[in-house]
């Protein structure tokens, strides 16, 4: 059923909006789930008129078109308020243009709000939009929050206070786009509808799991936000433990809402807070330096424009989390994430225990591989035995990639969380508990790492991070099983170490 929906976006002319946001919007227009009756109203600072919003909206569609006619039909739909979110007034002229709206489109009062701005200003717009009687109880009324979710506890705990001053937790719906992706959903079918993984999903054949996260962008144009973030607060926080609440999770008594974030919550609420000592060691930070990669060459962080003279904020972070729950006790869930690694990828590595060895000679541990990004798929490293009269065992890799016409296929993140939203399933949004638990844990990370009690190691551009994250895991008697950087070098095309 196609949706009535007036949305009004706060941040409209912002980079997310245009990049994300609109095509979202689009895509879901170009299935059928958004027809005639829907509105979008974009708000920002800027004094645009309706038509330069509209030729806007259509340049960020340009390629998702069928034809110039359907982009600028579904354009049609799009109106702009310039608006000072913390002008009463102007909220008074966002709600008499929602009337109108409203009745013109017919969105039976059902509104979606979509906060895509500075943070510090979420909680003064959701406190406005009910005390200007905007959000006024009719309808459907969805809020949807991009990150971050604070800086940290406290600043998180203030935020979603205020939030609730207008919303209920059910109607908040905070982005973490990650869940959004088609392979962290894959997730829930391979280890809920394989009853090969779902038996051997546990401490007791699972040595340990592997989390990349590796970019290959540097700061950009971000360093106003990313220096007062690090990669920590910005990849860690959210991404990582949002995907390992996906892998650590018991299964769900029913693929619905209540019950898979009754699990999600659990696996949340049990991350284990170690002491000091413990967290010194587990957790590791660092910061690029120059370096080159593909005959390129990168500048340091510290060189990079608008970054703090001497700055300390990591590009970069490693760890071990645990999770205390009888599954996956004393398993350790290892992460790595960065900026300036040597290539883009996020993929899970999950290291089986190895098995009684009969053989008498060396054969590797079984490992699912769940490629996140760029790639989609999976792929499982068996042992076999190599043709021949003499028994030797050879390593074979089951492979499924997706082809070139599933991933075009496949939904983009936001479309499928403006899907979600539009049908009020808030299943692969963060719940409040999500994020205050985890802010639990990081804000000691922070705490530590703030206070320079762990070094910040550096590593140069186009490496796969500090050598500490490599002695991290070999502390574990284990390493990543993952190493694009071989690659590279093997080809001549990378020189560092
Ligand atoms: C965002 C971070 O949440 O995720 C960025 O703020 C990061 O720093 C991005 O680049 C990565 O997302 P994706 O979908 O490109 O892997």
């Amino acid at each position: 059923m196609p949706a009535n929906v007036l949305f009004t976006f706060f941040g409209a002319s912002g980079d997310l909006a245009k990049r994300k946001l609109y095509p979202a919007l689009f895509r879901l227009y170009k299935s059928g789930h958004l027809t005639e009756n829907f509105a979008v109203i974009g708000t920002a600072r800027r004094p645009w008129s309706k038509a330069y919003f509209e030729e806007v909206v259509i340049e960020s569609i340009t390629d998702l078109a069928d034809s110039p006619r359907q982009a600028s039909e579904f354009a049609s739909h799009f109106y702009y308020q310039s608006h000072d979110v913390n002008d009463t007034e102007h909220y008074q002229a966002l709600k008499d243009l929602q009337n109108e709206l409203g009745q013109k489109y017919q969105t039976n009062h059902n509104k979606i709000f979509f906060l895509s701005m500075a943070p510090e200003f979420f909680g003064t717009i959701a406190k406005n939009l009910k005390s200007e009687g905007i959000v006024d109880g009719q309808g459907f009324e969805r809020l949807i929050i991009e990150k971050p979710f604070g800086t940290d506890l406290e600043t998180a705990e203030q935020l979603n206070q205020d939030l609730a001053e207008a919303f209920e937790e059910n109607q908040i719906y905070r982005i973490d786009h990650y869940l959004g992706k088609e392979m962290v959903q894959n997730i829930f079918a391979v280890r809920f509808a394989n009853p090969i993984f779902e038996q051997i999903w546990s401490n007791q054949y699972i040595e340990n799991v592997q989390i990349t996260f590796s970019e290959s962008i540097g700061v950009e144009d971000r360093a106003g936000y990313y220096d007062t973030s690090g990669a920590l607060r910005d990849m860690v926080q959210n991404h990582t433990l949002q995907l390992l609440s996906i892998l650590a999770m018991d299964k769900p008594a029913s693929f619905d809402e209540t019950d898979i974030r009754e699990e999600k919550i659990k696996v949340f609420e049990n991350l284990r807070l170690e002491d000091e000592d413990s967290l010194k060691q587990h957790f590791v930070r660092g910061q690029y330096t120059a370096g080159s990669i593909n005959n390129k060459d990168f500048v340091g962080y510290l060189d990079e424009p608008n970054i703090a003279e001497n700055s300390q904020t990591e590009t970069f972070a490693a760890g071990a989390f645990f999770v205390d729950t009888d599954r996956f006790k004393d398993v350790p869930f290892f992460f790595r994430t960065g900026k300036r690694m040597t290539e883009k990828g996020t993929r899970v590595n999950i290291i089986f225990k190895k098995t009684d060895n009969i053989f008498g000679q060396a054969f590797d541990r079984n490992v699912l591989t769940i490629y996140i990004q760029p790639t989609e798929g999976f792929s499982l490293h068996i042992n076999g035995k190599k043709v021949g009269t003499d028994f030797k065992m050879t390593p074979v890799d089951l492979k499924f990639r997706h082809s070139a016409e599933n991933l075009v296929n496949s939904p983009e993140a936001y479309e499928k969380l403006m899907f979600d939203a539009l049908n009020g399933d808030s299943t692969n949004f963060s719940h409040w508990r999500e994020v205050k638990a985890s802010w639990r844990l990081i804000d000691r990370v922070i705490d530590l790492w703030k206070n320079n009690h762990v070094p910040l190691h550096t590593y140069p551009a186009g490496s796969m991070g500090p050598k500490a994250a490599f002695e991290l895991l070999e502390s574990f008697d284990t390493e990543w099983h993952w190493h694009p950087d071989d690659w590279y070098r093997e080809h001549g095309l990378l020189d560092q170490q």
